[in-house]
Formats: structure tokens, sequence, C-alpha cells
């Protein structure tokens, strides 16, 4: 049977020349990076050559590249690292649970967290950024791109509406990273997350960008690993992995893979659009990652489409958590003003490095009929007693 992965924005696959890189520091290279010995000596320096690749991403120094076991961790590690009791935390409704739920725990540990609200295209609205500032405001986390609807965030001007006020900007570049250029410089930023899973690196590790002088509370007590800031034996194939794919990255954008892979996105939700009617895209037409389109079919559940078009050899995904056996729709699709049923209706289909010109034509052959299929058998759905 064949089967397609548009499902990158959950993972990705590790790219065969990422696996090449990484697989010595399984067995041959096995050393400590800690350790003084010739085993040691290498693999500490094939983690600092994959520092500086990283840096070489998000244009910064190596050494404000801080390596963590992946996005959450890196987002933990930036938000309760940068504040104490009494501080005031500013971030968005549509962030990634790893951002929202830390907050959440800093709001019961003394913080004070205001959640900025988005319009229905999803978008922050920097002056709402620029109003909600606080004599004690502390920190500002707004996410690069959304994992859902892919939809970009005006970080820039948050990044400066940030430094004027002197408060320190965290983005959220888990989804963004390798996909458009992230220079910390550029984005104005004091810390930036990543992680390796998200660009053809395995799960499992990551990485916080802090700018040089701002000073990081570590999540984590033991050894003096990453400069102090995250204890912990490095995990060294991974790292070599995530260096490599930031430079496979890096080039990519050079090249303009993102352009080639903005196109394939198009085709499909045009292709998409064009043949099934009542669908849209939930921040379509705004500034988005190359990679994501998020579509809402109405008259159907989403997680009931995901299910068929599995059956069909197509991997997508909806936006919505399942918690105690009950599908919940996606918050951000909430925080964007869609009622339930149309959240719970929206499923997002993300590309890759991998997905080819037949791929697109293959998922446009399966979701009209697996639509339409489902349509037929929902109460909700009249159209067809209507029209006939
Ligand atoms: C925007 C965003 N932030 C953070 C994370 C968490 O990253 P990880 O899976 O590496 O912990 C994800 C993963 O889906 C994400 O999409």
């Amino acid at each position: 049977m064949r089967r397609v992965y548009l499902d990158n924005n959950a993972t990705t696959p590790v790219l065969p020349e990422v696996f090449e890189a990484m697989r010595p520091y399984f067995a041959d290279n096995f050393g400590n990076a800690s350790s003084i010995h010739h085993h040691g000596q290498e693999t500490r320096a094939a983690v600092e050559s994959a520092r500086e690749s990283v840096a070489d991403l998000l244009g910064c120094r190596a050494s404000e590249i801080i390596f963590t076991s992946g996005g959450t961790e890196s987002d933990n590690l930036a938000i309760a690292g940068l504040v104490t009791a009494g501080d005031h935390i500013m971030t968005s409704t549509v962030e990634h649970h790893a951002v929202l739920h830390t907050c959440q725990h800093l709001a019961e540990s003394g913080c004070e967290v205001t959640y900025v609200t988005v319009d229905g295209r999803g978008l922050v609205d920097p002056e709402a950024v620029r109003r909600a500032l606080r004599p004690n405001t502390k920190l500002i986390s707004i996410m690069m791109a959304n994992n859902e609807t892919g939809v970009l965030q005006p970080v820039d001007e948050i990044g400066r509406i940030a430094a004027e006020a002197g408060v320190i900007f965290h983005t959220d570049a888990v989804q963004a990273a390798g996909k458009v250029p992230t220079h910390v410089e550029k984005i104005g930023c004091r810390a930036l997350s990543i992680s390796g899973h998200k660009m053809h690196a395995p799960q499992g590790v990551g990485a916080l960008y802090v700018k040089k002088g701002t000073r990081l509370q570590p999540l984590f007590y033991g050894g003096r690993h990453e400069r102090s800031r995250r204890a912990g034996t490095e995990n060294v194939p991974g790292i070599v992995a995530l260096g490599k794919s930031a430079g496979l990255a890096r080039v990519g954008l050079e090249r303009g893979d993102a352009g080639k892979l903005a196109d394939l996105r198009d085709r499909l939700e045009q292709g998409i659009l064009a043949q099934v009617d009542e669908a849209y895209a939930n921040g379509g037409g705004e500034r988005r990652v190359p990679n994501t389109t998020n579509i809402r079919f109405d008259h159907i559940e989403g997680e009931a489409l995901v299910i068929a078009l599995d059956l069909k050899g197509l991997a997508v995904s909806t936006g919505a958590a399942c918690s105690s056996g009950a599908i919940e729709p996606s918050h951000v699709l909430l925080a964007m003003g869609l009622p339930p049923e149309q959240a719970r209706a929206s499923v997002r289909f993300s590309l890759g490095k991998q997905t080819t010109e037949e791929d697109i034509n293959f998922a446009l052959s399966v979701v009209p009929e697996a639509v339409a299929r489902l349509r037929a058998i929902s109460p909700r759905y009249t159209k067809q007693i209507v029209n006939t």
C-alpha cells in the first residue's frame, strides 16, 4: 500500500545525510564529551562543531547556544529560567502547550501572566503587546510560526517593542527554523527555541539561544555542562544530527527551497479548495511557513477524516488534543474565533523536505473523495438533499 506522510509538523523523518553524520557517534566515537582523553576530545569537537552550525543558522555566537532535549525543554528553560516570582510574563493564546503550561505553572508560583489574544487570521497585534506592558514585565514569549496553521507572527515588531521597553523577548521558533530565516538580531529576541525532530534531525534533541549577558536560571542541577546552563551528559549523536540538519537547512534556505515547498503546499491547498465545496484554509492568505496548510471541511469531524485518510495511506492530523477520551477542539482555532464545530472540522497538512509532486497528486486524489464520503453519512450535511 502506498503511504504518503503529510504530518511533518508532528515530526519529520531523519534525512539520510543527517543519519550518516550521527551514525559514528553511537558506537565508534562513543566518548563522553566531558572526558579529557581521546574519546572525549573527539566527541567534544563534534559537539562544538554542531554548536557552530546551529549558531550559523540563527545568526548568533556558538557560546549563546545551549543544547537541550527538544523544543519543550527549550521553552521551559527560556521561560522558567528568565523570570522569578513577582515578574509579569506576556504570551499569546495560540502558543504551544510547552509555553502555555509553563506560564500556567509560573502563574501558580507567583508570576503574573497576560495572554494576548489573536484576530481571525491568527495574528497577535504588536500594539496590543505594547499596551499590555507593565512596570514589572520581564518576559514576552510569542511564537514565530504556529504549529497548527503555520501563520507567522510579526516577531520583528514585537522584538522592537520589547527592546524599547527593556523586556526580554523569547520566541518559540520550533516550527519556523529551517523553513524561514531565523536570525536572532533581525527578530530582536534575547531567547529562541528550536527542536531537532521538526527539522529532519531525530526526536529528543533541541537548542535554546540565549543572548550573551542574559541571566538564566537552570532547570536541572548536576554537572557544569553547557556552561552550567543545562546539566546532563550531552546527547552527542542527537547534537551532531541537529548540527548537520541546521547546516542543510541554511543551505536549503539560501538555495530557495522554501519557494519550491510553498509551491507544492499551494498546489495542494488550491487543489483541495477547488475540488471540495465548503472548505476553507484557516489562516490562508497570511504570511505562513511554506510547508503548512490547515483546512476546515465543514459538516465533518476532522478526526474522522484523519482516520479515513490513514486507511487510504495518507497521514495528516488535527490540532485536537485527546484528553480523557474526549476530543477537544484546537485551542489555536478557537482563539482565532472559530466555533468548536468548525475547529473540530479542521485538518492540518504539513509537508517536509522529502515531499514530492507525486505525494501531492496522491493527496489530491484521496482527500475530496474521503470528504464526500464522510459528508454523505453526516447528519449535519444537508446540501445534497437540498440540491436534489
Ligand atoms: C511550536 C512548538 N513548540 C514546541 C514544541 C515542542 O517540541 P518537542 O516536541 O521537541 O518537545 C512543538 C512540537 O510540536 C511545537 O510545534
